[in-house]
């Protein structure tokens, strides 16, 4: 691996909610390879190794976004690697008749038309440069709903994943890698704020609710949630040039969950 150590030595990469979860993995992991680094989040995360630049913003108001790239075009310049992975869900369980519009349109802003706008706002500049690496991180449950809570979430994904397969389509010819990463369940701490509330209204252990949740998903081979460093990993080495002829694809992390191939 050592060959490969700053191989992203230049670079300028967005990673939107780097400060938390998956997104400050993916973050640390792209600062190791040498890149600069921006992070947006609504709050700063109030810790002093948080190495990449941050962007306090809530990327789910329209009017933001253009206010994000302006800044960092002028500090930093053109963007080379972007990582969509803001994203999540502050819809209740239930199942359908628990989702109200705004539970839809609070998804749908978060996992799906959040990123669609970022993509538009940098993708012109990526053309004009002539490459780039755009990775939409998505979820396990864009194809495998898991209805009784996170119904509106897995459209939102579904989407995601439709969005990036047709974005890599017309982009790529240009010099554009377009690729999703799919997570199965991942550790990090909004999951264990999911498990407890889960726990909470159950009635049960979070250890019961999360082989629940395992075993919802057609068991999990691997018998763990993943460590954010493992997506983490997948993401450093697709916006490298080592994924040179990687376009266009979905890529599942899940620890053998899906039950399809
Ligand atoms: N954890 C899992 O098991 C899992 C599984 C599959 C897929 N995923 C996907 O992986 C991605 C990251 O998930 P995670 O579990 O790592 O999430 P997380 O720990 O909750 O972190 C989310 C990040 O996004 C930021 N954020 C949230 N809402 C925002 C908004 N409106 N505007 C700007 N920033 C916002 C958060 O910071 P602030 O709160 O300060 O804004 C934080 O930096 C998401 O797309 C999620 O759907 C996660």
């Amino acid at each position: 691996m050592e060959k490969f150590a700053k191989e992203l030595t230049g670079k300028l990469a967005l990673v939107t909610g780097g400060t938390k979860g998956i997104g400050r993995a993916i973050a640390d992991r792209l600062l190791e390879a040498g890149a600069t680094v921006v992070v947006t989040a609504r709050n700063h995360p109030g810790d002093e190794n948080l190495k990449s630049y941050f962007i306090p913003t809530d990327l789910t108001i329209p009017s933001e976004t253009d206010k994000v790239v302006r800044e960092i075009n002028k500090k930093f310049g053109t963007i080379d690697i972007l990582v969509n992975n803001m994203g999540g869900s502050t819809s209740p369980s239930g199942g359908f008749a628990a989702l109200t519009d705004e539970h839809w349109e609070n998804d749908l802003q978060l996992n799906l038309q959040s990123s669609i706008r970022i993509d538009r706002a940098i993708l012109p500049q990526m053309v004009e440069q002539k490459g780039g690496v755009i990775i939409h991180i998505s979820s396990l449950s864009g194809i495998l709903p898991l209805y009784e809570s996170l119904g509106a979430y897995a459209v939102a994904k579904a989407a995601l994943n439709n969005y990036s397969k047709s974005l890599s389509k017309e982009f790529t010819p240009r010099g554009i890698r377009v690729a999703a990463v799919s997570p199965g369940m991942v550790k990090t701490d909004t999951m264990g704020a999911y498990l407890q509330s889960l726990s909470d209204t159950s009635g049960r252990s979070v250890e019961e609710v999360t082989q629940d949740l395992m075993t919802s998903l057609g068991g999990v081979p691997m018998g763990r949630m993943a460590l954010p460093e493992e997506i983490a990993e997948l993401v450093g080495f697709l916006v490298s040039p080592r994924a040179s002829y990687i376009t266009g694809v979905n890529y599942i992390i899940d620890g053998g969950a899906n039950p399809s191939f």
